[in-house]
């Protein structure tokens, strides 16, 4: 069955590695996470944003991810990613999530710890985990786009603070990595990560993690980040497969044959990530 990220979470930050959430796109991202997931015996977590929700389906998200998770024997939680509002918390809880993001990074402070705190209440009393956010993550993922310039890392203190109010089970900040690919190296405020990481109980969550530097991955891990999410290098590592394929078969038709290397493609990185992250072997 699915579970909630509480499963692996507190391990994850007690023994210093990291769980990888990997979004789902369509049916071969699920096929590819969760192969990858099995040879390496991996915890995972399948991230579902609206976008994804809106072309997939919310019951072919959770049917897939459900079926997955049981076949593979793998401890796998179905995560909705930059949840928008409670109602749609609401909405995938009720679907059959096992754990939840509520973003409310764009709010003043006490708005989002309002917010957040309604959500935690709703999902906790069900047995479902809630990651929070503070701080604005730059570039563009969906329909979440933020200018370089408004991109803002979180405050330290404040994360303190947000954290011991809202009592979430993972905390998002921003801390200089986007979503996309970089144009150039993120510079990561690994002081924020450490400040923050030694106050609160629970991991801190790396967002934007495709195209950052395996150093720059480990260092943050080993300063307390217990979550990672990863899209974008799996899209990029797919659709170049896909358009190879197409441009040097003008007759293919048949998607099985171009979709299947893809989703090889995306078991490699996923595989790769795994190792990086130290969650390789902890299922
Ligand atoms: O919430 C999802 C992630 O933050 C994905 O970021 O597309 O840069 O890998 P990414
Ligand atoms: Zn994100």
């Amino acid at each position: 069955p699915l579970v909630s990220m509480n499963h692996f979470l507190p391990q994850a930050k007690q023994e210093k590695f990291a769980v990888g959430q990997f979004n789902m796109n369509n049916l071969e991202y699920v096929q590819g996470i969760i192969e990858a997931g099995k040879e390496e015996k991996s915890p995972l977590i399948f991230g579902a944003s609206e976008g994804a929700i809106r072309y997939i389906g919310l019951n072919n998200v959770v049917a897939l991810a459900r079926i997955a998770a049981d076949e593979s024997g793998l401890p796998v939680a179905l995560h909705l990613d930059h949840g928008s509002s409670f109602d749609v918390v609401m909405k995938c809880i009720h679907a059959g999530f096992s754990s939840v993001m509520f973003d409310g990074s764009h709010y003043p402070l006490e708005e989002n710890i309002r917010l957040t705190k309604k959500v935690v209440e709703a999902a906790h009393a069900v047995g479902i985990s809630v990651e929070g956010e503070l701080g604005t993550i730059g570039g563009v993922e969906d329909d979440l786009v933020v200018a370089d310039e408004d991109a803002q890392m979180a405050n330290a203190q404040e994360a303190i603070h947000f954290w011991k109010e809202t009592r979430v089970d993972a905390l998002a900040i921003a801390v200089g990595t986007a979503h996309g690919m970089y144009k150039g190296e993120p510079k990561i405020r690994y002081d924020i990560i450490d400040e923050v990481s030694k106050q609160v109980e629970v991991p801190i969550v790396l967002h934007g993690g495709s195209g950052v530097p395996d150093e720059a991955i480990q260092k943050s891990i080993s300063l307390g980040v217990g979550k990672i999410n990863v899209n974008t290098e799996n899209q990029v590592e797919s659709t170049k497969v896909v358009r190879q394929l197409l441009e040097q078969n003008s007759e293919m038709i048949d998607p099985r044959k171009y979709l299947g290397p893809a989703r090889e493609a995306i078991k490699e990185v996923v595989k790769m990530k795994m190792r990086l992250f130290g969650s390789s072997g902890k299922a």
